[in-house]
């Protein structure tokens, strides 16, 4: 099948989709976009998180053709074409990235986070970050860098 989709505000096509396969899939494999990365493909760790139509969803979770028509957000849309996001330049001053497989999801569930809440409190944090798990950085210093970041948020 065609899927025709918009991603980071440009309309995508990718022709030869099955109907198995999921957001994530196409997204990395056939429209060029790596950022979203596929640790578990079972809606168990949100590295692949991304916008659909402005909701926070597991795109390993998604099929490809459920985002016909849709509009989809990655972490690559995310940052400005000159430079990083808040959250993004937030989480590299907090030393909350290491080997940054988690990074993305938790850099767009963090974006969503602090797009409804800038000033959130830690169990705030930890409960909307609860489905993105890193196995390096302990949480605290992702902690610090929401923080950081909503504060610049806020200010910006
Ligand atoms: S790869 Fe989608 S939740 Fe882990
Ligand atoms: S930085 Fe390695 S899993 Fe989070």
């Amino acid at each position: 099948m065609k899927l025709k989709i918009t991603i980071n505000g440009e309309p995508r096509e990718a022709d030869g989709v099955w109907e198995g396969e999921s957001l994530l899939y196409a997204l990395r494999e056939r429209l060029g976009l790596p950022g979203s990365k596929n640790a578990c493909e079972q809606g168990e760790c949100g590295s692949c998180s991304v916008y659909m139509d402005g909701t926070l969803v597991c795109s390993c979770l998604v099929l490809a053709a459920q985002a016909e028509g849709r509009e989809v957000v990655t972490v690559e849309g995310i940052a400005p074409e000159d430079g990083l996001h808040e959250v993004q330049q937030a989480f590299v001053e907090a030393g909350a990235v290491q080997c940054g497989f988690c990074t993305p999801g938790l850099i767009v569930a963090s974006h969503d986070l602090l797009s409804r809440n800038a000033r959130p409190s830690d169990p705030e944090i930890r409960e909307a970050l609860a489905g993105n798990l890193c196995r390096c950085t302990g949480y605290e210093k992702i902690i610090d860098a929401v923080k950081i970041a909503g504060e610049r948020m806020e200010a910006a």
